[in-house]
């Protein structure tokens, strides 16, 4: 019989299931929650309320799409953290549920593993995934760092950012144009369009392989600041532009740490992983990069670099080939470390 793993992913604002069958992806189901858009960010209280009207339907969907039933399901996986601890605990109640009623294991995954080991989500046999060991770069919403993977589960944090994230600073920055959230997608989009060289932000000098994004984000605010006071139409008349001088900036920075992490430790298998992976700019200088380098890279696909369940799906997997269950007192972790 095949091992089949079903994944839940709810640790934010999107509800997500996907089976994983011996590796191989079969279905990744996702309901997005669009409540947050007119608050300008995620309201916890409305998301977890959110994910309990979908985890049933997308669960089922997903499930339906494999081609499978509830008995075919091996175990079942589901996010313990990090995350909004509301969000987590309508996944992992979900799971427990399943898993007494399918006389099943539960897994507890990790978040932030997810996001590492996203590149070995798999939709066919013969598709290229990295060796160990390989450097990864995870930039989201909530966490920036530059990891070592040794191993599926051996791996060591080598930078981190010290104040927001690499997402922050895009979500904070759209936020303050009045552009709406998540950020990230707006600005990149604006960018396309503007000239990054029309205003120069200033990049932090935090030593060694650590990031910093509030100094850029204060920075950008007093630039608006100043010059609406001059101009009140100021962000509307340069919003192409300020969205190039940004994004510039923070793909500067990324990268500048990326690469000093690559030389380093002289690894040249090199992975992204998280929403901002998913950001036009990033990709299409890191792909130039690492031609220069020679680098052996891994940009994930666009739906495996935001919030997913196949993610959480294939480091269940790799859990369940060590038989690494969890017990069913397990609670959730708002605040799990890597
Ligand atoms: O990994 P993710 O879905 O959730 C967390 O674990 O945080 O990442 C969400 C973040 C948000 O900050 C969003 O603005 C950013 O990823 N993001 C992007 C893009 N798409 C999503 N940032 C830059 N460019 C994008 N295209
Ligand atoms: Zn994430």
């Amino acid at each position: 019989m095949r091992t089949n793993i079903l994944a839940i992913e709810s640790s934010c604002d999107d509800t997500s299931a996907a089976i994983i069958s011996d590796g191989i992806l079969l279905s990744n189901v996702l309901a997005n929650q669009t409540v947050h858009e007119q608050y300008g960010g995620v309201v916890p209280e409305l998301a977890s309320r959110s994910h309990q009207q979908n985890i049933v339907p997308v669960v089922q969907t997903a499930i339906k799409n494999a081609g499978l039933k509830p008995d075919d399901i091996s175990a079942i996986a589901f996010t313990r953290g990090p995350g909004l601890l509301g969000s987590l605990l309508v996944g992992t109640s979900f799971a427990k549920g399943f898993a007494i009623a399918q006389k099943i294991p539960i897994i507890e995954v990790n978040h932030l593993q997810g996001h590492i080991l996203s590149p070995f989500i798999k939709e066919t046999d013969n598709e290229r995934v990295p060796s160990f060991p390989f450097l990864t770069m995870t930039v989201s919403g909530g966490h920036t760092q530059i990891v070592i993977v040794k191993d599926y589960f051996d791996m060591k944090i080598i930078g981190h950012t010290i104040d927001d994230a690499a997402g922050e600073a895009y979500d904070k920055c759209a936020k303050v144009m009045g552009l709406g959230y998540p950020g990230g997608p707006i600005i990149d989009k604006l960018a396309k369009q503007g000239n990054p060289l029309t205003f120069e932000l200033p990049k932090p000098k935090i030593r060694g392989l650590n990031f910093s994004f509030s100094g850029l984000k204060t920075a950008f605010l007093y630039l608006l600041r100043d010059n609406i006071k001059k101009n009140k139409n100021f962000i509307e008349q340069n919003k192409q532009n300020l969205a190039a001088s940004l994004q510039k900036t923070i793909v500067d920075i990324l990268l500048g740490k990326l690469k000093r992490a690559a030389n380093e430790t002289n690894i040249k298998e090199i992975a992204i992983g998280g929403g901002v992976a998913a950001n036009s700019e990033l990709r299409k200088r890191i792909t130039v990069m690492a031609e220069k380098e020679q680098w052996n890279l891994f940009l994930p696909k666009l739906n495996f670099t935001t919030d997913n369940a196949a993610m959480i799906g294939i480091v269940g997997y790799y859990k369940y080939l060590k038989k690494d269950f969890s017990n069913l007192k397990v609670t959730p972790d708002a605040r799990l470390n890597l």
